[in-house]
């Protein structure tokens, strides 16, 4: 319950009720770059936290098809907005630290600004270590974190207390992955509801499953 009164009102709810699109609609720079060394025709992808759906619809464009998860509704109106019309997207409202798949194994997950969402640390390393049972062996892992050297968030994102682990600690979780590429730099921004510069500094691990 605290999490989700968490959610509503410091995470990113009160931006989608705001504005429509509250993030860029272009996809994440890993997601894009991923474009150089995968084909996403005809690839199964778990967007896991997609949000307003940027990166499933990209993916979808190029031929992938998509379950694309946010545990916020007002995060999927906006994306039922943005892209409506768009074929191979299942828009799936639901926690994704409780989703489980029945009958697919992705050959993608994208996991792009979610985990720091979580209330505890505890939550991040379950979910991580989650991954190889949702994404095939060899299959793509592609994802984005605020990590704990620098966050300065106060006044652009009141009341949001992000989880926060370090990058190193990404990158031995990660110890499942063949790494393609891994990053921590800082994110200079500003959200259209509220206009307030500020600073996350974000880890950023492309790489596929080896287990
Ligand atoms: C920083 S936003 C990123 C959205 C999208 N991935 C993007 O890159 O534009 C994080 C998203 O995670 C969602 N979220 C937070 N906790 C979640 C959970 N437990 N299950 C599903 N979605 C969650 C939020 O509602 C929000 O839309």
């Amino acid at each position: 319950m605290e999490y989700q009164m968490q959610m509503d009102k410091g995470g990113y709810d009160d931006g989608y009720d705001k504005c429509c699109p509250f993030w860029d609609v272009s996809p994440g720079s890993l997601v894009r770059e991923a474009t150089s060394y995968w084909s996403f025709s005809d690839s199964k992808v778990i967007d896991l936290g997609c949000g307003e759906g940027k990166n499933a619809a990209f993916l979808a464009e190029l031929g992938a098809t998509v379950d694309a998860v946010d545990i916020s509704g007002a995060a999927l109106k906006n994306a039922g907005r943005l892209w409506a019309g768009r074929k191979c997207i299942n828009w799936i409202q639901g926690d994704v630290r409780r989703f489980i798949s029945r009958d697919v194994t992705y050959d993608v997950a994208v996991v792009y600004g979610v985990v720091h969402c979580f209330p505890d640390k505890s939550d991040i390393e379950q979910f991580v270590n989650r991954l190889p049972q949702l994404v095939r062996r060899g299959g793509l892992v592609l994802f984005c974190s605020f990590n704990d050297r620098r966050q300065d968030i106060e006044r652009a994102h009141p009341n949001f207390k992000p989880t926060l682990i370090s990058h190193e600690r990404y990158l031995n979780l990660f110890g499942f992955l063949d790494i393609v590429s891994a990053s921590d730099m800082d994110l200079h921004e500003s959200h259209p509801h509220n206009g307030i510069e500020h600073v996350h500094s974000l880890t950023r691990i492309a790489g596929r499953i080896n287990v």
